[in-house]
């Protein structure tokens, strides 16, 4: 048995969380946060500093920066240094902040769609025009592959002040090769526009997949990228909300940590601390014991789709806990997510939310326990049977 076949009891009626939202009866299978408890080495630090007893003000301390540049330079022998490290409270933050200052309300933000949720909601918040390039589909047996489609990109990107970059991408799982970042970069700096690259999956990579972050490519990228990363996905701590920007062009930098300050965006201690030990190499061990499982249980999703819902397509993700099913094949009539909910009693994401091209579709949480996961998958393989 596994460390993560055991799933501690989220049921609390006074919280409202993954497992509160929805009635109980439905097996919830969409925020993205995994069932398995963080890693024991940030659990002792966060039970040393409540057994200290206070809980008072902390500011980002050199030892945490110096710990998220060494874990830069160990992971991808990519050099950063500290003072580039800017504590942000959280990836959303981190790139709403970068919208704020740096796109006008002619110049907004590009994405790629399908995509994360959120980034359809900076047009709104921070009143700037979204640009989309969606993503071309395709699709071979019944798995689904999406890839850049460069005359879209090429064309969109003259109208936007910043890219947004999901890498790896949130809900397709997508890893961009060292070629695309490059192609994206060059074309985003030809047109004079800032580059974020939101790498907040960047250290749950299944199978034996590598990352390159983005800004490591040259140093002229460098110079126009504002990186994001956070301990939160990878080890499952997303609700202290602490994430790093690192910003290695010092101009870039001042401009952006000056919005960050008149915010007044302070990440709570408890967020901290956890970053710390996380980005530590303390981890790693249950780290690499995480991806076997999350790839065991991706493999687990695509058999187990191609061989019991021959209608639905799956992607077969390189990255995430995140699985991408499309319906739109099947004979469920409207919305396959209120289809689910009503009919199997499981709640996965809304395909919508993440864009147009999401209609139809549903994004599936597979961070959580083989068990769940097939129980969640008998069901959804049960309803479509009785349609
Ligand atoms: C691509 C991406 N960015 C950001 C976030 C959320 O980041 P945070 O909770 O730190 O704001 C998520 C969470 O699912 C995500 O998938």
């Amino acid at each position: 048995m596994s460390l993560f076949d055991r799933l501690p009891n989220r049921r609390d009626p006074n919280v409202l969380n993954k497992w509160t939202f929805y009635p109980r009866d439905v097996l919830p299978m969409w925020v993205a946060d995994m069932d398995f408890p963080a890693p024991k080495p940030i659990l002792r630090e966060l039970h040393k500093v409540v057994d200290q007893g206070v809980l008072g003000y902390e500011l980002p301390s050199l030892t945490l920066k110096e710990t998220v540049a060494a874990r830069m330079q160990d992971l991808y022998g990519w050099k950063v240094k500290p003072e580039a490290v800017v504590t942000v409270t959280g990836i959303v933050s981190g790139f709403s902040v970068a919208a704020r200052v740096f796109c006008t309300p002619r110049k907004g933000i590009l994405i790629q769609t399908p995509v994360y949720n959120e980034f359809h909601e900076v047009k709104n918040n921070i009143g700037i025009p979204q640009v989309d390039a969606p993503l071309a589909k395709s699709v071979k047996g019944n798995i689904l592959k999406y890839e850049i489609d460069w005359d879209v990109f090429e064309k969109q990107v003259k109208k936007a002040g910043m890219f947004l970059l999901c890498n790896p991408h949130n809900p397709l799982g997508i890893i961009f090769t060292r070629k695309e970042l490059t192609r994206m970069a060059e074309i985003c700096i030809k047109n004079r526009i800032l580059i974020v690259s939101d790498e907040i999956h960047s250290e749950l990579l299944l199978d034996d997949n590598k990352f390159t972050p983005l800004a490591k490519l040259s140093p002229e990228i460098a110079r126009h990228t504002i990186t994001l990363i956070a301990p939160s996905k990878t080890f499952n701590v997303p609700g202290l909300f602490c994430g790093f920007a690192i910003i290695q062009d010092r101009e870039l930098r001042e401009k952006y940590v000056k919005e960050v300050d008149d915010l007044r965006l302070h990440v709570g201690s408890m967020g901290l601390h956890a970053a710390r030990v996380a980005f530590s190499g303390r981890c790693d061990g249950w780290l690499g014991n995480l991806k076997s499982y999350l790839t065991r249980n991706r493999d687990f999703v695509v058999d187990y789709v191609t061989r019991y819902m021959p209608d639905v397509r799956t992607t077969n993700p390189s990255a995430t806990y995140l699985g991408w099913l499309d319906f739109t094949q099947t004979d469920i009539d409207g919305s396959p997510f209120e289809f689910f909910q009503k009919k199997a009693k499981v709640a996965l994401s809304d395909g919508k939310i993440f864009g147009r091209e999401g209609e139809g579709h549903l994004r599936l949480n597979f961070g959580t326990s083989r068990s769940l996961l097939e129980q969640g998958l008998d069901r959804m393989q049960k309803a479509i049977k009785l349609l």
